[in-house]
């Protein structure tokens, strides 16, 4: 299709094009409804089928083993972090949190906040935060571990989760949540902003344990307690009916494509491709340990920052978007979600090998 770039957002990021096209379609009168979905009631049968499709479709394409509920939340992965610790932390019990990044710190920082009490059990800082931390040892009486499993910023990605028996692992999954298959059953919660692997912003998917959901604090904001939210299916006040909608139809893209083992192939394949010119010579750098690369976010230098300057200006002009690094860190990224094609991922080595000959 013509006039779409190639979108390296880190968020909100891409979208399947096939998805974008279905909405379009459907925007003026939703399957011959006369109305948009944006115009409903969310107390209605159409939209009541619409969030229902999608909670089987996630419970589907991410197997989510009996035992655990789904809430679409508002308020973004930052109103977890306050969430979380309100739900789940008392006042005589401490929490575990490792601090792999900009987002871990701020849930750590939110946590705090609300006056929780946090023991910090491992961090990356010291090296800013170009690894994921080996060793550790979590605290056998935590209420829970929170790790962060994608860091999108620094572009590491924990390769594997930590084995914390008891005690529940939460995991914010904004930015790669559905990149590859993952066991449900080894974390309490985890949760993710949609508008990275999942849909537009404005949704906040939750997947929770059922025994968790029950702890809810009865004094807490209503808007963060999991325990009437997932109570109320998602509907005790009006939901972000038009992202829920778009999540479906991403979800039913995913299934269609052939699950997360697919995407999980592809995924690794479009990272390769990148990270594979990164080991080849000098001239890009790759910023973090092998062990801890990202396959949806890859960070990267050029020589100077002036080459930067000019490989994002040139790489505009070919239509490629999104590659600027994070303003706290600098340099290149390409976020590379689930809907970044393995073209558009071609197109951008292509450039960066054609860049290399004519300034390396
Ligand atoms: C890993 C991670 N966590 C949390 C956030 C914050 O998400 P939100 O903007 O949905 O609050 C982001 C946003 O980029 C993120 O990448």
């Amino acid at each position: 299709m013509k006039n779409r770039v190639y979108n390296f957002n880190a968020g909100p990021a891409a979208l399947p094009l096939a998805v974008l096209e279905e909405v379009r379609d459907d925007l003026i009168s939703y399957k011959g409804e006369g109305l948009s979905v944006m115009e409903m009631s969310h107390r209605s049968k159409t939209f009541d089928s619409i969030i229902k499709e999608a909670e089987e479709l996630a419970k589907e394409v991410y197997a989510i083993p009996s035992g655990y509920r789904m809430i679409f939340m508002q308020g973004g992965a930052t109103l977890q972090f306050a969430a979380l610790p309100l739900n789940l932390l008392g006042e005589n019990q401490s929490a575990d949190y490792i601090n792999t990044g900009s987002w871990a710190k701020k849930a750590i920082q939110e946590a705090e906040k609300l006056g929780k009490n946090i023991d910090v059990i491992a961090s990356s800082e010291d090296q800013n935060f170009n690894y994921i931390p080996a060793s550790f040892s979590i605290n056998s009486d935590a209420a829970y571990l929170h790790i962060t499993s994608n860091n999108t910023i620094f572009g590491t990605q924990w390769a594997s989760y930590p084995e914390t028996g008891s005690v529940p692992l939460m995991c914010d999954m904004s930015s790669d949540i559905g990149c590859r298959p993952f066991d449900m059953s080894n974390f309490g919660i985890i949760y993710a902003g949609a508008q990275k692997n999942m849909g537009p912003s404005g949704v906040t998917f939750v997947i929770i344990r059922e025994d968790l959901m029950e702890k809810s604090p009865a004094d807490i904001p209503t808007m963060t307690s999991y325990k009437i939210i997932g109570g109320k299916e998602s509907l005790y006040n009006t939901p972000p009916t038009f992202g829920i909608y778009i999540l479906k139809l991403v979800l039913k893209w995913v299934k269609d494509g052939g699950g997360l083992s697919k995407l999980g192939e592809t995924n690794q394949t479009k990272a390769n491709l990148i990270y594979n010119i990164l080991d080849a010579g000098d001239f890009y750098k790759g910023t973090v340990e092998k062990d801890s690369r990202s396959i949806m976010n890859v960070t990267f230098r050029l020589p100077s920052e002036d080459l930067e300057k000019t490989f994002i200006a040139k790489a505009t002009e070919e239509g490629m978007i999104g590659l600027k690094g994070h303003r706290s860190v600098g340099g290149i990224r390409a976020s590379i979600y689930n809907a970044v094609s393995l073209e558009a991922v071609k197109v951008l080595t292509d450039f960066m090998n054609e860049f290399e000959k004519t300034n390396g």
